[in-house]
């Protein structure tokens, strides 16, 4: 291995708005050897979700931010290469947070913990990276626990082709909802309605949100799955029906502001209507993730559940993976292939 080097993205300097590549910089090092006990492991896929802007921002959840110097925070998949652990053989694929790097070591649980997965019949492997991971169990768990549909509910949904955003439509038709989407691009316009078979949706990049949803959802919203917050989440409030639900899910249009963060000033509305607003941490519902799992592997076995991977290859792509989906390039799970 010895002419074979680590390609591994280090953060250079904080954005103060837009992230740019020019933020990172790509070092190779020397892979490193598994000591005793230890596993070396080959980067096979890195995903790309909108908090990663966190890290080199406000920190998000942890408040801390990766340092000046230190390798670029992420989560994907590999290939046990080499193991001095007696848990781990060569050829086991692995899931864990190893950061922007080709290859890396660890002992199973420090510096970061891993585990064996395996492909689900008909599905991709990395399929654990989006909607039989984190993204699925977010879609899943943010509508049935926090927002529980009814039938007949009007659902409106941000960033509605994304990652989390197309299964929530999904689910929410399925649930007998009737589905409006919001999305930022003809073509993910196109698939919601065509594909996905939405009963409407809004361009809110060339579209009025506030009076297309006054003419699509005159009775008003009753779920709003809110990916993107900001002016989206502000005009939302303002349109919704009585006893609505408010799922705070994610932030997208506000990760790359440090301060100022936009907030809703339609927020008496909840008052109004005896709506109800609440975020959730999808890691803080670890025990739903089994049936969040198995139901959405069984729509997908019975064709009634579709998902996009949007794949870049090379380690050299990373800090574009992540401006994709920043910007509203992605189109479905952004995924970066290192090998
Ligand atoms: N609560 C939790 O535990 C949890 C867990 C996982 C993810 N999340 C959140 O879920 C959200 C979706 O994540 P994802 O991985 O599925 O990403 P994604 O939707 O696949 O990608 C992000 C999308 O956000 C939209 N966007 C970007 N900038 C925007 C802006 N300024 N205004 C409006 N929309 C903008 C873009 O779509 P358009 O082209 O349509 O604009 C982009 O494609 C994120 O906010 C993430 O933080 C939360």
């Amino acid at each position: 291995m010895s002419n074979i080097k680590n390609g591994r993205w280090l953060v250079k300097s904080y954005p103060e708005d837009e992230v740019s590549v020019d933020n990172f910089e790509l070092v190779y090092d020397e892979v490193p050897e598994p000591g005793e006990g230890e596993i070396l492991i080959q980067t096979t896929s890195l995903v790309m979700s909108p908090p990663l802007r966190m890290a080199i921002g406000t920190g998000g959840i942890t408040g801390n931010r990766v340092k000046l110097g230190a390798m670029m925070r992420g989560s994907g998949q590999g290939v046990v290469v080499k193991s001095r652990h007696p848990g781990f053989t060569e050829g086991d694929r692995v899931a864990g947070a190893m950061g922007w790097q080709e290859y890396a070591v660890t002992d199973g649980e420090r510096p970061f913990p891993l585990e064996k997965i395996s492909p689900k019949a008909g599905q991709p492997i990395t399929a654990n990276l989006h909607v039989m991971g984190a993204s699925g169990a977010t879609a899943y768990v943010g509508l049935y626990d926090i927002a529980k549909p009814k039938v007949g509910d009007v659902i409106l949904v941000s960033a509605a082709a994304g990652s989390v955003g197309a299964l929530v439509c999904q689910l929410g038709k399925i649930s007998g909802c009737r589905v409006i989407g919001i999305a930022g691009n003809e073509k993910k316009c196109r698939w919601l309605k065509d594909d996905l078979g939405l009963s409407e949706v809004i361009n809110y990049k060339t579209e009025n949100v506030a009076e297309r949803l006054r003419e699509v959802c005159p009775n008003g919203i009753d779920i709003y799955f809110d990916n993107v917050g900001g002016e989206i989440l502000d005009t939302a409030l303002g349109q919704i029906a009585h006893g609505a639900r408010i799922v705070l899910c994610g932030a997208t249009s506000q990760y790359e502001g440090d301060a100022n963060w936009y907030g809703p000033s339609n927020y008496f509305n909840l008052v109004y209507k005896e709506a109800t607003m609440q975020g959730f941490y999808i890691f803080s519902y670890a025990h739903r993730f089994k049936e969040a799992h198995r139901r959405l592997g069984e729509l997908i076995a019975n064709g009634n559940l579709v998902y996009n991977e949007d794949v870049l290859k090379g380690v050299e792509n990373l800090p574009a993976g992540l401006i994709r989906v920043l910007s509203g390039e992605n189109f479905g799970t952004q995924l970066v292939r290192l090998s």
